[in-house]
């Protein structure tokens, strides 16, 4: 029988799927948000919480999400619609794919800032401009940055193009290219950045403030972070790895591949925890600092140390490597939809979705500076698209998913797709029917109850 396969293309091999998933996953979330959200939540505590909605409630949707994909061979909105066909239900579920669309809009629109941030920062390293630099100037140097709009401008522009570029590219000449150069230059770094921050001192501090659990510092608000943390790393809950799945070859186990890609992604945040927060005690700055975390310690570090802005430039570029190949999945659903829909070659897509994209983008520049009056409940317009996108969209997103292969999608249609032991597949199946579902909900619930009563 001849394999169905997506009119976009797919993956040459297993380890091209895995690596992709893993560009993906690997982003700014673990090198950026993980380091400081750990910091604004206290530490330890908040680190436990996160590594266990990890394990028990993002390894099962994500098995889910590309279970989804590969069976309908489609974008997310209409793999979730055939397949919702084939169980003989409403097509109303193709609803979560358009929720996961137009989250991937929303996350991009502040993540291209701060890619853009990050380029200028390799810039500003390649330059050596960050030679010597004290934690005052550092600050300074960021705030600077943050009050300059064109400069801001040029580099969230840049970025907009890059990730256009590629996945204009299609499947296999954007994507899998990519994957295939950007994935091994990103584990290159990442070891050699490893070994540099593990010679620099002051780890013991670092280490204790990432592993000491201290449950006082938890309130429902860091449990909901920590809750929401856990599919913005994972890129779940919004369509991107399910659109990955749906290039991925028939023959290969969607368990183990799984497994390894949120063990790749924990991997990485947990060694940009280690690398951060020494430097932040050994600078007596303050973990608890903000998104600004990140551009004010690690100059600082990289300013000091002999060779430094050497390892400066590595790690920027590193971190936009990373930015790079997760934004790529961020427009694939949108972009494999309006291929689809529109039946148009990809470049219009996504010359159509880059200026929607870009102009948002605008708008969480200007919170930085002409738009910072500008708030909805205490929150500027790129903390908004932030929140309501991390905190609210993709965890519903994720509870819909398990819903949907959990309780509606047929379970031979399940068993056929995931091929697994007996022994795995009723864990899985346990894990998403009740584990999942009831753990977002019971967190949702909660912060309600205590935002109201
Ligand atoms: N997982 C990416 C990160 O950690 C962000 C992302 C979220 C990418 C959702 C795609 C979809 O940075
Ligand atoms: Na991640």
């Amino acid at each position: 029988m001849q394999e169905k396969l997506s009119i976009h293309g797919a993956w040459s091999n297993r380890w091209v799927f895995i690596l992709a998933a893993t560009g993906s996953a690997v982003g700014l979330g673990n090198i950026w948000k993980f380091p400081y959200i750990t910091g604004e939540n206290g530490g330890g505590a908040f680190v436990l919480v996160y590594l266990v909605c990890i394990l028990m409630v993002g390894i099962p949707i994500m098995v889910s999400e590309v279970l989804i994909g590969r069976r309908g061979r489609q974008s997310p909105i209409n793999s979730m619609k055939d397949l919702a066909v084939e169980s003989e239900l409403t097509t109303k579920w193709s609803l979560a794919g358009w929720m996961g669309a137009l989250a991937g809009v929303m996350i991009f629109s502040f993540y291209s800032v701060v890619a853009g941030w990050v380029l200028y920062y390799v810039a500003g390293m390649a330059n050596g401009d960050f030679i010597d630099i004290g934690s005052e100037m550092a600050g300074k140097r960021f705030e600077t940055l943050l009050g300059d709009f064109e400069t801001l401008l040029i580099w969230h522009s840049v970025f907009v193009i890059m990730v256009m570029a590629v996945v204009a590219g299609g499947v296999n000449k954007g994507l899998e290219r990519a994957t295939r150069i950007m994935m091994p230059a990103l584990f290159v770094l990442l070891f050699i950045l490893l070994a540099y921050s593990m010679t620099s001192g002051a780890f013991g501090q670092g280490f204790d403030f990432l592993f000491h659990f201290d449950p006082s510092q938890l309130t429902w608000d860091s449990v909901l972070v920590a809750l929401g943390h856990s599919f913005f790393t994972l890129s779940l809950g919004m369509g991107s790895i399910m659109a990955y799945g749906s290039y991925m070859p028939k023959k290969a186990s969607i368990g183990g591949t799984v497994v390894m890609i949120a063990l790749l992604d924990t991997l990485v945040a947990l060694v940009a925890g280690l690398a951060i927060f020494p430097i932040v005690f050994a600078n007596q700055l303050d973990p608890g600092a903000g998104p600004g975390l990140m551009f004010i310690t690690l100059p600082v570090a990289f300013g000091q140390m002999p060779g430094g802005h050497i390892f400066g430039f590595l790690f920027f570029v590193l971190i936009a490597v990373a930015a790079w190949t997760s934004a790529i999945s961020l427009m694939e659903p949108a972009v494999a939809w309006m291929v689809e829909k529109f039946k148009i070659k990809r470049l219009p897509a996504c010359t159509a979705l880059g200026v929607l994209v870009w102009a948002l983008g605008v708008a969480c520049l200007g919170s930085f500076n002409f738009m910072s009056d500008f708030k909805v409940a205490g929150m500027t317009f790129f903390d908004l698209m932030d929140f309501a996108t991390a905190n609210i969209m993709l965890p519903l997103g994720g509870l819909f998913i398990a819903i949907f292969a959990g309780w509606k999608v047929k379970q031979y249609a399940l068993q056929d797709e995931l091929a697994m032991q007996r022994f795995w597949f009723s864990a899985w199946y346990f894990a998403i029917r009740y584990v999942a579902p009831v753990a977002v909900a019971a967190i949702f619930a909660l912060n309600l109850y205590n935002k109201f009563a």
